[in-house]
C-alpha cells in the first residue's frame, strides 16, 4: 500500500555518509525532505544531488534539513561525491543514505517488498521507482510526495517553493493559489466563517465568488 499525505513517515535506522541515524530523531523539530535515487553514478540523478548541494542554504533558511538516498551501499557513495564535486561544482553537504538491504526503498514503497539481492547488481532502470521526493513536518508526516520518472531532473525550487506554502498555512487558515510564490495575495481557508474572517481581516478581501476570498499574505 503506497503512502498517503497525512501518514506518519515511516522511521528507520540507516547507514549514510554522516553516519548511522534514526531517520525520525535526526529530524528532530525541523522540517525534512528525503529524496531518492535509483542507483550511484547516472547521469540525472549526479546533477540532481549537485543542485542539492547548491540549493541547501535556501533548505537551511527555512529550517529544512534535507537528505538523500541511493540504493548502493554507503562505501559506494565517496567516489559519486567527487564526481559530483567535478561536474556539478558542489559535492553533497548532506548525509546520504546507503539503502544497500532496500530496506529504506521498500518502506516507502519505492521498491517491491519482495526486492532482494547483491544491489551493485541491480540496473539503474531495475530500481527506476526510486525517483521520489518526501517532505515531512516536525511532526514527522507527510506532507508532499512527488515521483519523477528517470529522464526527468527534479525541479527542486518547486520543492521550495510547497515548503514555502506548507510552512505559510501551517501557521495561518490560508491556502496558496496556483503558481502562488512567498510574497503574493493567497486564499482564506474554506474552514473560516465570514464573521471569523472578518475578525482577522478587517479591511475585508477581494471576493470574485463568495467562495473566493483574496487576501495579502499574512506575516
Ligand atoms: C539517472 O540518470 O539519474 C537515471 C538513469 C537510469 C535510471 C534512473 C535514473
Amino acid at each position: 500500500m503506497a503512502l498517503q499525505l497525512g501518514e506518519t513517515a515511516p522511521d528507520f535506522e540507516a547507514e549514510t555518509t554522516e553516519g548511522t541515524i534514526r531517520f525520525h530523531d535526526w529530524i528532530g523539530d525541523s522540517w525534512a525532505v528525503l529524496f531518492s535515487h535509483p542507483r550511484n553514478f547516472t547521469p540525472v540523478c549526479t546533477t540532481e544531488l549537485g543542485y542539492m548541494a547548491q540549493a541547501k542554504p535556501e533548505f537551511d533558511r527555512r529550517g529544512v534539513k534535507i537528505i538523500g538516498l541511493s540504493v548502493d551501499p554507503v562505501e559506494n557513495h565517496a567516489k559519486w561525491a567527487e564526481d559530483i564535486a567535478e561536474t556539478q561544482g558542489a559535492a553533497p553537504n548532506y548525509p546520504l543514505i546507503g539503502d544497500g538491504d532496500f530496506t529504506v526503498s521498500k518502506l516507502y514503497g519505492m521498491l517491491p517488498a519482495d526486492t532482494e539481492g547483491d544491489p551493485t547488481e541491480r540496473t539503474p532502470a531495475l530500481n527506476q521507482t526510486v525517483r521520489n521526493v518526501f517532505v515531512i513536518g516536525p511532526d514527522k508526516k507527510i506532507k508532499l510526495i512527488l515521483v519523477y520518472p528517470m529522464t526527468t531532473g527534479r525541479n527542486f525550487d518547486e520543492v521550495l517553493r510547497v515548503i514555502d506554502s506548507l510552512q505559510l498555512t501551517a501557521n495561518h487558515k490560508v491556502a496558496t493559489p496556483v503558481n502562488w510564490k512567498e510574497g503574493d495575495d493567497v486564499i482564506i481557508a474554506g474552514s473560516v466563517s465570514d464573521d471569523e474572517a472578518r475578525e482577522t481581516y478587517p479591511d475585508g478581501w477581494e471576493s470574485p465568488r463568495p467562495y473566493i476570498r483574496i487576501v495579502p499574505q499574512p506575516r
